[in-house]
C-alpha cells in the first residue's frame, strides 16, 4: 500500500499530488502519478488558471485543463480544480482593462460561470479565490478588490455555486497553517461569504513549509488552527504541501523533514473535517521551489530521479497508520 491507501483506510482522507501538462510526456513520472496506492487525487498546477482558460476576453480554451481532468477520470482520482480568481496568472486584459465596477463584476461572473460549467460534475473541489490576503490579514490590493471591494469574494463564490451546486467551494491561501493575523483574515472571509448568504465549503491551507519551521513543527498547534476553521462549519484541506530546505539537503534535514511531513499527516488525520492532503507535485524533478527560492528545494517525498526518499515516505506511511 501507499500513502493514499493508508489515508483512505484511516478515514475519509485522500493523499494526492499536483501535476502539470508538460510533465505528462515523462512516462515514469506519469506512471508514478497514476499509482492510486500513492495518489488518490490530482490538481492541475497551472492549466485551469485564468491566463490559460480565458486568455482574451470571451475566448475560452479548455484543452490543457481537459487533459488533467481526463487523466483524473481515467485513473479514478479525485480532481481538485485550481483556481478561478487569483491576482497572478491573470491576463493583462483583466488587470489593465480599466473596467468599471459593473463591467468587472460581469467579467468575473462570466469567467467563473463558463469555467465551472465546463467542468461541472468533474471537480470535487474548486479553489474559487486564491490568495486574497496580505500577511497581516488585510485584503491584498488587486484589480478585483480595487474595483469591486470585498464583495468580489461572495460574488465569485455565488457564481461558482450556481454553475456547479455539488462542487465543494474553497478559499485557498498560504501562511494560514498557524494561528495569526492571516488565519484570522481567512476566518473573516468565511464569515463574510456566509453573511452574504453564499456557500463556502472549505479552506485550503497551501502549506508551503520550511524544514524544522512554521506550521509543521507541532501537531497540536496545527490541529488547533484547523479547528478554528472547522468551528465555522467548513472543511479544511492541505492543498499544496511541500517542505523545503537548503540544497543539497543534509541527512539531518531529511530526518527533520520526515518528522515534519509526519506531523502534517497526523494533524490532518486528527481533525475529522480535514478531508485530505495534496503535494505540490510529488517529485523534486518538477518542484516550483528552486526557481523561486534560490538555493532551496528538496521539498518533496520523491527525489529528482523519481525515487522515493525512503525515510520521508515511510514517515508519511506510518503517520497515516498501518492501514
Ligand atoms: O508556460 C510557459 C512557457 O511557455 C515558457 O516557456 C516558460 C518560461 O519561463 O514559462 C511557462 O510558464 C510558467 C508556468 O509556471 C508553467 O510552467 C511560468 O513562467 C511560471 O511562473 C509558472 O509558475 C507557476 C506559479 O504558480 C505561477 O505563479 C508554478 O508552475 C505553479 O506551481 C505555481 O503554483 C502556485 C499556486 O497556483 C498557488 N500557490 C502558490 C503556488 C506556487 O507558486
Amino acid at each position: 500500500d501507499g500513502p493514499n491507501t493508508r489515508a483512505v483506510a484511516a478515514g475519509k482522507q485522500y493523499f494526492g499530488s499536483a501535476t502539470d501538462n508538460g510533465e505528462l510526456t515523462d512516462a515514469p513520472y506519469l506512471a508514478g502519478l497514476s499509482n492510486t496506492a500513492d495518489f488518490g487525487q490530482i490538481t492541475p498546477a497551472n492549466s485551469m488558471k485564468w491566463d490559460t482558460i480565458e486568455p482574451s476576453r470571451g475566448i475560452f480554451s479548455f484543452t490543457k485543463g481537459d487533459v488533467i481532468a481526463d487523466l483524473a477520470a481515467k485513473n479514478g482520482q479525485i480532481l481538485r480544480c485550481h483556481t478561478l480568481v487569483w491576482h497572478n496568472q491573470l491576463p493583462s486584459w483583466v488587470t489593465n482593462g480599466g473596467f468599471d465596477n459593473a463591467t468587472l463584476i460581469s467579467i468575473l461572473q462570466n469567467h467563473i460561470t463558463q469555467e465551472v460549467t465546463h467542468y461541472k460534475g468533474k471537480c470535487a473541489h474548486w479553489d474559487v479565490v486564491n490568495e486574497a490576503l496580505n500577511e497581516d490579514g488585510t485584503y491584498r490590493t488587486n484589480v478585483f478588490y480595487n474595483t469591486i471591494g470585498e464583495a468580489y469574494l461572495p460574488i465569485a463564490f455565488a457564481a461558482a455555486a450556481a454553475a456547479d451546486p455539488s462542487a465543494k467551494l474553497y478559499y485557498n491561501d498560504y501562511n494560514i497553517e498557524a494561528a495569526g493575523g492571516k488565519s484570522t483574515g481567512a476566518q473573516r472571509i468565511v464569515k463574510l461569504i456566509k453573511q452574504y448568504g453564499v456557500k463556502i465549503d472549505g479552506i485550503g491551507m497551501q502549506a508551503h513549509l520550511i524544514v524544522g519551521s512554521t506550521g509543521s513543527e507541532s501537531v497540536s498547534a496545527w490541529t488547533a488552527n484547523m479547528n478554528a476553521f472547522t468551528a465555522l462549519n467548513v472543511d479544511v484541506a492541505i492543498t499544496e504541501l511541500d517542505i523545503r530546505t537548503t540544497t543539497p539537503a543534509t541527512a539531518a534535514a531529511v530526518t527533520q523533514q520526515a518528522k515534519d511531513y509526519a506531523n502534517v499527516v497526523q494533524g490532518c488525520k486528527a481533525v475529522a473535517r480535514c478531508v485530505g492532503i495534496t503535494l505540490w507535485d510529488y517529485t523534486d524533478k518538477y518542484s516550483w521551489i528552486p526557481s523561486v527560492f534560490s538555493g532551496q528545494g528538496a521539498a518533496l517525498p520523491w527525489d529528482e530521479n523519481l525515487q522515493k526518499k525512503t525515510e520521508v515516505y515511510n514517515a508519511i506511511l506510518n503517520a497515516w497508520g498501518t492501514g
